[in-house]
């Protein structure tokens, strides 16, 4: 039995190259990402249940992988792998140790776990640098490609590692947020290899106007809190409505942003304080950058606001003070306004520093053609927390900056080219998908969960061969077994992953 999990952000070896510095550019918004495993001593060598000692989780290993396989001719590049089989037993035929839910069901089933560096995340680099030539064959598409490819042909260090193939052995495919889209897409677009899979927080339904990522954040926020959130975002959106320079001077100055040209990186700048509730986990405890911006709103002279907050005229001030005193500086450091937050300086050398292992380069390219996921402000008839001067368009710019000639370069938001997010949600059936054997998992308070089966628009409920597992966690907690330990419904979301995947193996049986 193997376990592979598809890698995109890099957590394990960091590269060496000599590189020249990135010029500064704007503040990059988060993107799906997993959270940071409590990674064991990495040097040291592992010991297998039956005493047999194995390389260090930390060891690299080497797949040739084709560049392109619409063009097989083309060519291999170097894709690495991390593998373990400290848990493997012959005859059964990291995130690789057991304090994440691989590991643990590697541990269960005595299964093999492999972890596979996405195409262009980190040190698997079909050509050299992140040119728009060169990402031309990063697509959804190749990396489901690769995935199916890798468990076809690879020969995996350890004993019987040339007789792996699905077929001969039952692989599990497993990932979170991005990496657990995939995990959805690779099953329904080539069924037959993955015999089940397991997916966390999985991104699946491509949507250009996210404006649902505050969603869940502000139901789950403190009712004080959103209430003067949304009261002062509403009267920015009505002051740079008015058109008065006077008084949208007035109002950036509030916040200490006079600098900022524009008001869209203005409104765009209110989003940062939402941006640290995707760092909380079940274990995260209180305080934290995102209760602390809370507190700043609700805390006057030491009293709590109630339920409906202290109104517009205290929330401004206090939001504004909050990033005079003491926000600014901890997002920005010393760097004055338009470079950290401004985003209209198209000649900054920042948008087209094509240098590799740039996990962010690689991800906007994958917004600006495929995703979209761009954070905005909710529809007008809904309440939000964030400014609706922000629109996809303001995304949708910044891909020309980043990519010249792959998207228009100096343009008007009419002239743009929009990811194609309903071709991938045709391609790979986005949060409709019907696939069997695939556990979806995940937490009510994760900011992505607008775009997974679990958003409150999902019109797939689940089923018992395709289980919808939902725990109190927020992004990919259920991945860890650490979280598990602070959450006891992560614990019985975990435990119930388990417990299928057992249950689903024990039906499993090789093929001719
Ligand atoms: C221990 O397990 C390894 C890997 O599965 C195998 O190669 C080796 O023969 C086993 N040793 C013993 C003593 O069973
Ligand atoms: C995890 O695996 C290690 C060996 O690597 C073992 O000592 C430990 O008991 C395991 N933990 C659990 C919770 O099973
Ligand atoms: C009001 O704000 C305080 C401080 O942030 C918070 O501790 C409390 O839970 C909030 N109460 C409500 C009802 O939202
Ligand atoms: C973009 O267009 C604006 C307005 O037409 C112009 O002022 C600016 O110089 C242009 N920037 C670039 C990089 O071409
Ligand atoms: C969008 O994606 C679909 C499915 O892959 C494809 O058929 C279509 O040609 C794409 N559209 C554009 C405009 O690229």
């Amino acid at each position: 039995m193997l376990l592979l999990q598809f890698l995109a952000p890099v957590l394990l070896l960091r590269s060496v190259t000599a590189r020249p510095a990135r010029a500064k550019g704007p503040l990059e918004p988060p993107h799906p990402r997993l959270p940071r495993t409590d990674l064991p001593a990495e040097e040291v060598p592992v010991t297998s249940r039956n005493g047999t000692q194995l390389p260090p989780y930390s060891y690299s290993y080497v797949f040739e992988q084709l560049i392109d396989h619409n063009n097989p001719s083309l060519g291999t590049f170097r894709q690495r792998y991390w593998h373990t089989y400290e848990f493997y037993e012959p005859g059964y035929t990291s995130y690789l140790t057991n304090s994440t839910i691989n590991g643990r069901l590697a541990q269960e089933l005595n299964g093999a776990t492999v972890v596979l560096e996405h195409r262009f995340f980190g040190n698997s680099n079909p050509y050299q640098d992140l040119s728009v030539k060169s990402l031309a064959v990063l697509t959804v598409q190749q990396a489901i490609d690769d995935l199916a490819y890798f468990a076809q042909n690879v020969h995996l260090p350890m004993p019987g590692g040339d007789q792996l193939a699905p077929g001969n052995a039952a692989w599990i495919l497993l990932g979170g947020s991005y990496g657990g889209a995939l995990v959805s897409y690779a099953m329904a677009n080539k069924p037959g290899i993955f015999y089940a899979g397991y997916a966390s927080s999985a991104v699946v339904q491509a949507i250009v106007d996210f404006w649902g990522y505050f969603e869940p954040i502000r139901q789950a926020m403190p009712a004080n809190c959103s209430a003067d959130v949304e009261a002062v975002i509403a009267h920015v959106d009505s002051v740079i409505a008015s058109g008065d320079s006077t008084q949208i001077d007035a109002l950036k100055s509030t916040f200490g942003l006079q600098g900022l040209a524009h008001n869209d990186d203005f409104a765009a700048a209110l989003q940062q304080n939402f941006f640290a509730w995707q760092d909380l986990q079940p274990d995260s405890g209180p305080g934290g950058d995102f209760y602390e911006f809370c507190d700043a709103l609700e805390v006057k002279n030491g009293v709590n606001a109630g339920p409906s907050g202290w109104g517009l005229t205290n929330a401004l001030q206090a939001w504004g003070n909050y990033w005079k005193a003491t926000y600014y500086q901890q997002i920005c450091g010393d760097d004055d306004v338009e470079t950290c937050l401004g985003t209209y300086d198209a000649t900054n050398p920042y948008w087209t520093y094509t240098y590799i292992d740039n996990a962010q380069r690689s991800w906007q390219w994958m917004l600006c053609n495929e995703f979209g996921f761009y954070f905005d402000g909710a529809p007008s008839s809904l309440p939000t927390v964030t400014s609706r001067v922000v629109t996809p368009a303001y995304g949708e710019r910044q891909c020309g900056y980043r990519f010249p000639g792959a998207f228009p370069g100096n343009t008007t938001a009419s002239a743009v080219k929009v990811p194609n997010a309903s071709g991938v949600n045709g391609a790979y059936q986005g949060w409709e998908t019907t696939t069997q054997r695939l556990i979806f998992a995940n937490g009510i308070n994760d900011p992505w969960r607008e775009a997974t089966v679990a958003a409150d628009g999902s019109p797939n409920a689940g089923s018992d061969s395709q289980p919808h597992l939902i725990s109190d966690g927020f992004h990919c907690s259920d991945m860890l077994v650490r979280e598990g330990a602070a959450s006891a419904k992560v614990k019985s979301v975990q435990d119930a992953a388990i417990a299928y995947m057992k249950e689903w193996f024990a039906q499993w049986s090789p093929s001719a």
